[in-house]
């Protein structure tokens, strides 16, 4: 187990905004885990739990303990003949567990190129893009209960997964570690196109019946072409979550505004795009500090070199009030937000 003191977590998060720990604990090896749960007292107000760092803001430093857990690993654990179920340990790369299931001929993933950050994150705001999400897929979750460093397994429907939401987001909040994740993944592959966009790029690639890579690498070449590059300039990808209205709500404001996006969503919900919202609030492109709006996609907000925590959280903030005053919408960040 790597132990520092003091340590900065600007490398450890995709904004690359500058934020001390006053400890980072790296669990590196099995047996570390079992040290870990063994003798570690976690405090939910005090530590955090830090995967891929890929969709968090550290706006303030931490004053106890950023745990890593770094456990790579990835098998079938259980096969039919037509899924398989795969299993991965928390501190794999989750784009490249995808790629991996794509080359062992298994399907189910590919819409879910791309997203950054690890694998034990993904059931966390049970991560989703291109109508797919972690739901559509997921069989279990294994866990260290921290309050008491048990062991804990759930179903996917004990995780109550949501859209970017779940259990472990809201009362259940850096209550567990994720340890494992596990996958049912298909042999026969069936491709979901639903998503608006996907089929169109598959046609301009002159595919008409794909394979699950060829539809992950129309995924990988919409993102691309859509969002900013985190290693260029810092971000979180969405900055808030697409929000979800009442019916009314929606017609209302398709009434006033004809070009307002809105997409079906369950129990009498309509959701409207939260880019569309800040675009039409003429926030896209512009800074703040070092903060900006992505010109590239409007829900992305980016550090253009040397921006704080603090200057993107303003920003955020900036950005909620006026979609509040224009259309009395609350936008709602996706990202964790550690505050000061
Ligand atoms: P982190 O940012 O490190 O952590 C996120 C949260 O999960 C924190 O609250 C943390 O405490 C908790 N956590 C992390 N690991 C564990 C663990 N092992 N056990 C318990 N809690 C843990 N998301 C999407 O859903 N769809 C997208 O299309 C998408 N696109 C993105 C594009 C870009 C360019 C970027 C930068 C981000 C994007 N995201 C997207 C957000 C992000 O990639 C996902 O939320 C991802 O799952 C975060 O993984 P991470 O390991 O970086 O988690
Ligand atoms: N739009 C604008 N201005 C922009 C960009 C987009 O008005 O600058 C409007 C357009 O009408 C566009 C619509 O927004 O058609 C939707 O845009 P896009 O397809 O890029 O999707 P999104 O709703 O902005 C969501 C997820 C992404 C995910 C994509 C693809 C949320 C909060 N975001 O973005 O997830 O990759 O769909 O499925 O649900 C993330 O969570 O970090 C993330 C990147």
């Amino acid at each position: 187990m790597k132990r520092s003191d003091n340590a900065s977590l600007k490398q450890l998060n995709s904004f690359a905004v500058e934020a001390r720990a006053a400890q980072l604990v790296e669990i590196e090896r099995a047996e570390d885990l079992q040290v870990f749960a063994r003798e570690f007292r976690f405090d939910r107000e005090r530590d955090l739990i830090l995967g891929g760092g890929s969709n968090i803001l550290f706006a303030g430093d931490i004053d106890g303990t950023v745990l890593l857990n770094r456990l790579v690993g990835r098998k079938v654990i259980d096969e039919s003949d037509d899924t398989v179920l795969v299993e991965a340990c928390a501190g794999e790369n989750w784009h490249r567990l995808v790629e991996w299931s794509l080359e062992q001929g298994f399907s189910g993933l590919e819409n879910l190129s791309l997203i950054p950050g690890l694998a034990g994150a993904a059931p966390i705001q049970n991560i989703g893009a291109y109508g797919v999400e972690l739901a559509d897929v997921l069989e279990s979750v294994e866990t260290l209960d921290l309050a008491d460093n048990s062991w804990r397994v759930f179903s996917a429907d004990g995780c109550r997964l949501g859209y970017r939401d779940s259990r472990f987001k809201g009362v259940d909040a850096d209550r567990y570690l994720v340890t494992r994740i596990r996958l049912r993944l298909q042999r026969r592959f069936t491709a979901k196109l639903t998503y608006p966009g996907l089929r169109s790029e598959l046609d301009s690639m002159g595919i008409i019946e794909p394979t699950a890579k060829q539809v992950s690498d129309a995924v990988v070449r919409l993102r691309l072409r859509k969002l900013p590059d985190p290693a260029v300039n810092g971000n979180a990808g969405s900055f808030f979550k697409n929000p979800l209205v009442t019916d009314g709500l929606a017609n209302a404001l398709a009434q006033e505004h004809r070009d307002m996006p809105v997409y079906p969503a369950t129990d009498g919900m309509r959701k409207l795009s939260a880019a569309w919202l800040i675009e039409q609030c003429g926030w896209k492109g512009r800074r703040l500090g070092g903060a900006a709006v992505s010109e590239k996609h409007a829900l992305v907000l980016v550090n253009r070199g040397n921006a704080s925590g603090a200057e993107l959280l303003e920003l955020a903030t900036a950005i909620t009030d006026s979609v509040r005053e224009v259309f009395a919408i609350d936008l709602v960040p996706e990202p964790r937000i550690v505050r000061p």
